[in-house]
């Protein structure tokens, strides 16, 4: 089925890099790019409903009806409806022509379809909702409503890209090196994958078990001590923020830190995303992996992440 994400565009590349990792995740085929927040896509009618449940930065997936107000003789309606997106003499004009089509009835609270107006350029694309996107869960599970939180604690709509960007399926394990209060190991365990987590401070991977249990994440290991003193011979992916130094603990200098971890990394698994404070480590871990991405990312006022996509 082709399909439609309305991305979010709260930032420039990791919308449509979140649903083309979760794409391939499921055998995604065909795609079309577009800068105004649409990305087009083949893709298995089966999954869709999981990659709805996945992805954090877009605003809906929908099946693909045509091009241009023309198309509402592919829309084929049944039930009530509402029309949604491009601009109001536009939602307008559809609205008039569906009813005159199909003869169904508007209804603009709880509809059995929602059209939905996508622009693409000067044109627009007509698309059938499949699914929202439940975006408020993200704001509802900020660190502030955690049992335990610290101040490096990640939004988790950023740590839900990060482990979408990994490629781990459901049954898999993640493993967060670095993994203070747990939020890229909460997003990670509600996806249904097997948590496990490295942090060095006693206290705080406490905590970290504390917010995994209130989250009702029972398969997780976390694990306390410097992350560099211990050895896996196999997880599915690592999704990690590296410590920064300001607010979270730095265990050692920065530079070594950073190049045995890394080392250790690569020897773990072969995916790995990781959020470093600079460009300056690419060198370091060109050495031991391939780097798919780079996305920056203005995390708050005066810090920016980058976060490296990796391969081997
Ligand atoms: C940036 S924070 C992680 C934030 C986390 N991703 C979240 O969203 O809650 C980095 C964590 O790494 C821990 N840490 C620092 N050095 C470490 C080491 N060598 N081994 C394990 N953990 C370490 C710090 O105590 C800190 O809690």
């Amino acid at each position: 089925m082709r399909v439609v994400f309305e991305l979010s565009r709260e930032h420039p590349t990791l919308p449509t890099a979140e649903a083309r990792a979760c794409l391939a995740i499921y055998h995604g085929g065909y795609e079309e790019i577009y800068h105004n927040g649409i990305y087009v896509a083949e893709v298995n009618e089966e999954v869709i409903e999981k990659i709805c449940s996945r992805v954090a930065m877009s605003f809906s997936i929908n099946e693909y009806v045509g091009e241009g107000m023309k198309a509402v003789k592919h829309l084929r309606i049944k039930g009530t409806f509402r029309v949604e997106g491009g601009r109001l003499h536009q939602r307008k004009k559809l609205g008039d022509l569906i009813v005159k089509e199909y003869g169904v009835r508007v209804n603009m609270k709880n509809p059995e379809n929602v059209v939905r107006i996508l622009q693409k350029g000067r044109e627009i694309i007509l698309g059938r909702e499949i699914c929202p996107i439940d975006r408020s869960q993200f704001e509802e599970r900020r660190a502030n409503k955690w049992p335990f939180s610290l101040p490096t604690a990640m939004h988790p709509r950023i740590a839900r890209v990060l482990v979408n960007l990994s490629s781990i399926k459901e049954g898999q394990i993640l493993l967060d090196p670095f993994c203070g209060a747990g939020g890229i190991l909460i997003e990670a365990g509600l996806m249904g994958c097997n948590v496990r987590g490295i942090e060095i401070k006693e206290n705080v991977a406490d905590g970290c078990e504390r917010n995994l249990k209130y989250y009702g994440i029972s398969d997780y290991d976390i694990m306390r001590g410097d992350m560099r003193d211990f050895d896996f011979s196999h997880v599915d992916a690592i999704v990690t923020d590296f410590p920064y130094g300001r607010a979270s603990h730095l265990s050692d200098e920065m530079e070594k830190l950073y190049r045995e971890a890394i080392k250790k990394m690569a020897d773990w698994a072969s995916k790995a995303v990781i959020g470093m404070p600079s460009l300056k480590f690419l060198p370091m871990v060109e050495k031991y992996f391939d780097v798919k991405q780079i996305h920056p990312a203005r995390v708050h006022k005066s810090l920016t992440r980058f976060f490296y996509v990796l391969g081997s």
